[in-house]
């Protein structure tokens, strides 16, 4: 194909807050582009795809204060974890965008002043109920609590009231214009039952919606007006535009603006379903093609998320099982769309029997025979038979369905299908018993066929697979022998005989561990996590040893007078193997003081001192700085 003449296809994700670190919820969504691009470059598409990160704001402003930062320290931290996290996910994204790249400043205050000189933008005073925790004004319906306070519906904490000077873009002006757009593309918003919800919520009117704000000082500011910096919606939601070359790169803008799709969790439906279009119908840009709300991932049936202070961590299960597990359980999990609830229960349970049983078996097996029966290397395989053909039919079949439910974003059925598949080749090896017609040399050319046959279907699931499982996938690529890189070979030219008859099989390697869920979740606790509080609840302190002499009758306990400020306690502990007493006087040590008194061989400890053990000895840690005893830990 001409590089010219292939459909672009835009994807993007949410532009992540850099307020804290990714956890699985934000995995999700960059997940679920990473597949679909990935299809799409196998079905020749000319794909963009872009992430990255929403800097600005009264969140990221906060959060960075709370760390003694400055946000941009933050932010800069914070893109370096996101993006180890996608490289460690495999995540293949086109451009990864920062908010506070100058280019994006610079284009997010081109189209502000553009709506402004239209007239789509003017200057009031706006006075509502603002939640700093979402960036988001409360809708006006939101009720009061008793306390004659408003709470946020979406993280449940308490609004502010904020009265200030702001300008306004005028919303209320495109209620009309976004209905009809609605009206003429039904599938602008996916699942459908969100369209409906938009239409609805657009349907009951719209306000103008304040877009800059003068108590924020960590934001883009306006050119002709530095007391404002415009809203962190405002600035986020025009990434898309920037990130492909808007203003910067015009060939690059015009091959791939609309956006093809918009990926974002339903969270900020509102904000991608109306806002956006409608600042795009006033600058004069084309609409996207579809905003897709998928699900939330829940944790104890209540959405993951840093403020409730209940997000799990991603790198707890890639450490064990690298990016491809993790991938594939989100993706199968729930339809696009739904929530679902994460435990690691079900996880461990749907990787150990789809991953590591059905498919890793199944390809641990057949290479295994392929390799003791004919040296890796099928030369002349028998006739196909009835039933050889059925396998191969039901592949083309399976290709068609699988492309399908891909071009519709259903990921999961198609990984139902693809699963269905692979049990039908492990019941064909088992129907056929290969293993005991191994034991005849008349049947070998009968062998051949059913190993290549299935080692044919092998192939073809390995590249199904592929934008779900991209690691092990092109591993397994590999050991089928296969040179050629597998997203070398176009959708449409991927058929059941493309594996070569005389082709050089490999020894199959172990391509999904099984983790047995009680040693997984020993290891997880073993990371047994505390919160501050319980942190701050341990009094430690620096410790002066005016006495130690060794307890008698031990080889390792040493009895010490401590001096902890202002008074001395008594501690025993056991490091007499790697110090003399005599060495330890006048050592300053951290000690914690609030342990309960414990009595060691009849002697009284009130304390402990703090030491690593290497080795089964206890090294003490050592001030690089003189400090007085008594000073406090922390
Ligand atoms: N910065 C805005 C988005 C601006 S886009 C122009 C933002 N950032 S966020 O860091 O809060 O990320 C929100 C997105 O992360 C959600 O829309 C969703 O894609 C993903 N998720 C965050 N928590 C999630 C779950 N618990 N479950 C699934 N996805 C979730 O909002």
């Amino acid at each position: 194909m001409e590089e010219n003449s292939r459909t672009s296809f835009f994807i993007t994700t949410p532009i992540y807050y850099v307020n804290d670190i990714p956890h699985i919820g934000h995995a999700y969504t960059t997940i679920i582009a990473d597949a679909i691009s990935r299809f799409k470059k196998l079905a020749g598409y000319d794909v963009f795809f872009l992430t990255g990160t929403d800097e600005h704001g009264q969140k990221v402003e906060k959060a960075a204060q709370e760390k003694g930062m400055n946000p941009i320290q933050l932010a800069d931290n914070v893109v370096v974890r996101f993006k180890k996290l996608w490289d460690a996910l495999d995540i293949a994204f086109d451009s990864f965008i920062r908010t506070t790249q100058p280019f994006h400043e610079q284009g997010v205050q081109k189209i502000f002043q553009k709506l402004k000189d239209k007239g789509d933008i003017y200057k009031g005073i706006y006075e509502g109920w603002y939640c700093v925790s979402d960036e988001t004004f409360l809708s006006e319906d939101v009720p009061l609590e008793d306390g004659g306070h408003k709470i946020c519906a979406d993280c449940g904490k308490k609004a502010n009231v904020v009265s200030e000077e702001c300008y306004f873009f005028k919303l209320s002006a495109y209620e009309k214009p976004l209905i009809d757009f609605y009206q003429k593309n039904p599938t602008f918003v996916r699942p459908k039952s969100r369209m409906n919800e938009v239409v609805s919520f657009v349907r009951q009117g719209l306000k103008d919606l304040s877009i800059t704000r003068t108590t924020v000082k960590w934001g883009i500011s306006l050119p002709d007006d530095s007391a404002h910096t415009i809203y962190v919606w405002f600035d986020a939601l025009h990434n898309y535009l920037t990130g492909i070359g808007y203003d910067r790169d015009p060939q690059l803008f015009d091959k791939y603006w609309p956006a093809t799709l918009h990926l974002i969790g339903k969270d900020i439906l509102r904000h991608h379903a109306v806002f956006w279009p409608a600042f795009l119908i006033a600058a004069g840009f084309p609409l996207p093609k579809t905003v897709y709300a998928h699900g939330w991932w829940l944790k104890d049936e209540t959405k993951m998320s840093k403020s409730k202070g209940n997000v799990l961590d991603p790198w707890t299960i890639l450490n064990v099982f690298g990016p491809d597990p993790l991938r594939y359980f989100l993706l199968r999990e729930i339809p696009i769309g739904l929530d679902g609830n994460f435990s690691h229960e079900g996880f461990i349970h749907r990787v150990n029997s789809d991953l590591a049983n059905d498919l890793g078996n199944l390809a641990q097996r057949l290479l295994t025979m392929i390799h003791n029966y004919f040296g890796g290397q099928i030369n002349t395989p028998g006739e196909e038979t009835d039933k050889d053909k059925k396998l191969r039919l039901s592949f083309d079949t399976l290709k068609e369905k699988v492309g399908h439910h891909f071009e519709d974003y259903a990921i999961n059925k198609a990984l139902e299908e693809i699963w269905v598949y692979i049990n039908a080749v492990n019941k064909y090896l088992a129907d056929n018993e290969p293993w005991k017609l191994s034991k005849d040399d008349s049947q070998r050319a009968r062998l051949g066929r059913i190993l290549y046959q299935a080692a044919c279907a092998l192939r073809g699931i390995c590249y199904l697979l592929y934008p779900v499982l991209p690691e092990s996938s092109q591993k397994m690529w590999q050991l089928l022998g296969e040179k050629k890189p597998l997203e070398e070979e176009l959708y449409s030219e991927l058929a059941f005989f493309n594996l070569k008859r005389d082709q050089k099989i490999h020894k199959p390697k172990p391509l999904f561990p099984r983790v047995d869920l009680k040693d997984f979740l020993k290891e997880e606790e073993s990371m047994d996590i505390i919160t501050f509080d319980d942190f701050k609840r341990m009094d430690f302190r620096v410790g002066e040893i005016i006495e130690a002499e060794r307890v008698e009758g031990t080889d390792k306990l040493v009895k010490m007078q401590v001096n902890i400020g202002k008074e001395t306690r008594q501690m025993i502990a056991g490091i007499a193997d790697k110090y003399a007493p005599e060495e330890l006087m006048g050592k300053k040590v951290v000690v914690i003081v609030n342990l309960k008194t414990a009595v060691i061989r009849g002697i009284e400890s009130q304390g402990m001192l703090l030491a690593a053990e290497v080795g089964g000895k206890a090294i003490i840690p050592v001030f690089t700085e003189d400090v007085p005893a008594g000073a406090k830990v922390r």
